[in-house]
């Protein structure tokens, strides 16, 4: 797909499709609780898809309203904590990470085998990461290869492995991990604790005690009580801030952009793109701020701004973790370094989001440099286009997309159509 210099600015209103971790959680949790659960403004992408065929595939009625008028809607009949059945059949999760992650929680507490598997991409991810916390309490699960990934075989050896509770101490902050193991601990006795060295996402504590289970959170310590019944709610679902971050910085780089993007999701564990670019000096504020099914939801105001660099590092990491690809491009528009630390966890997401990031910005005339855990990019060099990889990963992709509105000439992006997994209409709406 071919993007050219924008000649106009961004101005006006728009609305991003629902938060991908959110609507996966939805679905999960629907499907494992006691009635009917209702999701409004579900996110259509490709990996929520995924998650929802998959439990379908485990018994449950999941009717699926997607709505180009308005927000989609999403109806589970759920069966239970063990209502799920056996699949008989291998489970695809696609390209996505979360869904793989979570429900391996889930499939480990269940009395029948199930093999896990997805795309090439997701077969290279480590999985180890929660096969060693679903182990120490008790979970037959193996990598098919012996390597740490996918496929995942659950209870192949066993008809139902008893879970014990565990306190584990994750090494990384990870909500997949953290969240797995919660998930798995609704199946054992006791109380299941996860501290994390940072706390990651916390969505799936907060959308448990909308289903009515008890979760204390405790700073960076989260416990979660076995054998807790959960009950169908209603879940609406706010936009994504991964998704609203590539148009905060369209609106902040081409000049004379004013853009309001509404009812976007700015739980504190996901807002630090917005900390970030109000640290390089970004014309950004929230309005509208409420909170909506125990997740706060805003309206996130951005004119075009003068960037400068800044450190991003530590604690903040986990909170925009799959935001540094576009802070990376928002960099290359602002004056002086940007140096970002602590993020080795980009080595293992979809694609390496270092190597990609600096080889493709690079490409364009980016000054960048990749380190051990991060990278510096020494902004206020001007972009030129070139032909650019996704390598099938959709932040890059957009990423690219974003780059390309102030880049002098044509950018090529290949596999531009990556998008699907978070965000179908993304080039519609960028046009728009
Ligand atoms: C997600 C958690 C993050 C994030 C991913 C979605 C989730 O991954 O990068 O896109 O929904 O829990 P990690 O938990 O591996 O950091």
């Amino acid at each position: 797909m071919i993007f050219h210099k924008t000649l106009t600015p961004l101005k006006g209103e728009i609305t991003v499709p629902g938060d991908k971790s959110i609507s996966h959680r939805a679905v999960m949790l629907g499907s494992i609780a006691n009635g009917t659960t209702e999701v409004t403004n579900f996110l259509q992408g490709a990996d929520c898809l995924s998650t929802i065929d998959i439990f379908r595939q485990l018994g449950i009625e999941i009717i699926n309203l997607p709505s180009s008028t308005g927000p989609s809607s999403v109806i589970i009949q759920g069966k239970g904590l063990y209502g799920l059945s056996n699949p008989h059949e291998a489970l695809d999760v696609g390209n996505s990470g979360t869904t793989m992650r979570l429900i391996s929680g889930i499939l480990s507490g269940q009395g029948f085998p199930t093999i896990l598997t997805g795309d090439e991409s997701i077969r290279k991810r480590p999985m180890g990461r929660i096969m060693t916390p679903l182990k120490l309490m008790g979970a037959d699960i193996e990598s098919e290869q012996d390597n740490g990934c996918a496929p995942l075989l659950i209870n192949s050896k066993v008809k139902q492995s008893e879970l014990s509770a565990i306190h584990y101490i994750s090494p990384v902050a990870s909500a997949q991990i953290k969240s797995c193991v919660l998930l798995a601990g609704l199946y054992a006795e006791g109380n299941t604790r996860v501290t994390e060295p940072v706390l990651s996402r916390d969505h799936t504590e907060r959308m448990l005690r909308e289903f009515g289970v008890d979760v204390l959170s405790d700073n960076n310590v989260t416990t979660v009580k076995g054998n807790q019944s959960l009950i169908g709610s209603r879940i609406h679902v706010p936009g994504d801030i991964s998704s609203a971050a590539y148009f905060i910085a369209a609106g902040l780089i081409v000049p004379n952009s004013e853009l309001v993007i509404k009812n976007v999701g700015i739980n504190p564990t996901r807002d630090g793109i917005i900390k970030v670019c109000q640290q390089m000096g970004a014309n950004i504020h929230l309005d509208n701020v409420i909170d909506k099914g125990g997740e706060p939801v805003a309206d996130i105001v951005i004119k075009h701004s003068e960037l400068h660099g800044t450190i991003i590092e530590g604690s903040i990491i986990p909170t925009l973790i799959d935001e540094i690809p576009i802070i990376a491009v928002l960099a290359c528009f602002a004056q002086g370094d940007t140096i970002i630390k602590d993020a080795a966890e980009l080595k293992v997401k979809e694609s390496n989001r270092i190597d990609v990031m600096v080889e493709n910005l690079s490409k364009m005339g980016a000054d960048i440099t990749a380190t051990e855990d991060g990278m510096i990019i020494r902004g206020g060099r001007s972009l030129h286009g070139a032909t650019v990889e996704s390598k099938l990963d959709h932040r890059i992709a957009m990423s690219f997309a974003i780059a390309s509105l102030m880049a002098e000439g044509d950018t090529e992006i290949i596999d531009a159509d990556c998008v699907d997994i978070s965000y179908p209409q993304f080039y519609e709406d960028l046009e728009r």
